[in-house]
């Protein structure tokens, strides 16, 4: 998201990590009747922050292509909005809750046991910050502890929650962004978030290449999206010239049904794997 102006196995990790000890039988939620019924064979991906902008957009695109979808939002309202929606076309859980509550996160690792495990995991929902984006010298740290609770500590431990669901083959999505990776004046909160968020993904790729190589860690930078945090990262801005993250789709459903090594990948220069003759297996 570049200012406009310039233009192994998981469950053998550590022992601190998040475990989701609810009952088997007990899963909370908001759900369709057939939520808990996945079937052997079936794809299940777990979206964090699906009812708006690209979250919304990649439960829509997985929908289609047949996966079954446990989803997230704060907005209840907007959630129940979206899982109706999704649920035309899909099996679909949604759960209203903050990613930043652990509370939240052992109720969708339940969700996910429900479903028999999870072939996707895509922690998408994300924060920006305060809007205008403020310089770092002036930056309010609780404001900046806020946005690395949401994006570096949850993404990890929604994955410590449901480490032991993860099915083989599993692929984990951890969206970033270019901020991560370049210097931008006003974006060192946000920018430096998504950078703990990629190293924190690359040693996890590097842990699990041992103890689950099976598994596949993904850092997936999806480019500038016109969407409600771009607008926030861009106050009373014209945004119509980006994308929709409508037009990003296709990078996740290459990594999520391809066979990409783990690592950081730009979205936008992904196609879909029937676009290149590929593609895993459903
Ligand atoms: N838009 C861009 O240009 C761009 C560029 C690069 C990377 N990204 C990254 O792409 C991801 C999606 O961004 P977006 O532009 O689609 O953002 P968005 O329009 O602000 O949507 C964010 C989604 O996440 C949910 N969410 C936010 N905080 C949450 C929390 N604490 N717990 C649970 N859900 C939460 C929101 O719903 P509620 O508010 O109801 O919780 C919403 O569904 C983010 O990780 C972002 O950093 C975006």
């Amino acid at each position: 998201m570049p200012p406009r102006a310039r233009r192994g196995d998981p469950s053998r990790v550590t022992q601190q990590t998040e475990r989701a000890d609810y009952p088997r039988t007990h899963a909370e939620g908001d759900m369709t009747a057939n939520e808990t019924g996945a079937q052997a064979g079936e794809r299940t991906a777990l979206i964090t922050g699906a009812t708006r902008g690209l979250g919304l957009a990649l439960a829509r695109a997985l929908a289609a292509r047949g996966w079954n979808l446990i989803i997230d939002g704060r907005d209840a309202n907007r959630l129940r909005a979206a899982r109706n929606e999704l649920a035309a076309a899909t099996h679909v859980a949604a759960i209203a809750g903050d990613v930043t509550d652990p509370a939240h996160r052992r109720a969708l690792a339940v969700l996910a046991r429900g479903h028999s495990g999870l072939d996707a995991v895509i922690n998408n929902a994300g924060a920006l910050g305060p809007s205008p984006l403020p310089r770092l010298l002036d930056y309010p740290l609780d404001a900046l502890a806020d946005v690395y609770r949401t994006n570096v500590i949850a993404p990890l431990g929604v994955l410590q929650a449901v480490q032991e669901e993860l099915k083989p083959g599993a692929r984990i999505v951890n969206v970033t962004s270019d901020a991560a990776v370049n210097a931008y004046p006003g974006w060192g909160g946000y920018g430096s978030s998504k950078a703990a968020l990629e190293q924190l993904s690359a040693v996890l790729a590097a842990e699990l290449a041992a103890a689950r190589p099976d598994v596949r860690v993904y850092w997936a930078d999806p480019g500038d999206m016109r969407t409600d945090m771009h607008q926030a990262a861009f106050p009373g801005e014209d945004i119509s010239d980006r994308p929709l993250p409508e037009a990003r789709t296709a990078g996740f459903v290459a990594l999520l049904e391809g066979g990409l090594p783990s690592g950081r990948y730009e979205v936008a220069a992904l196609a879909a794997p029937e676009a290149v003759g590929g593609g895993r297996a459903p």
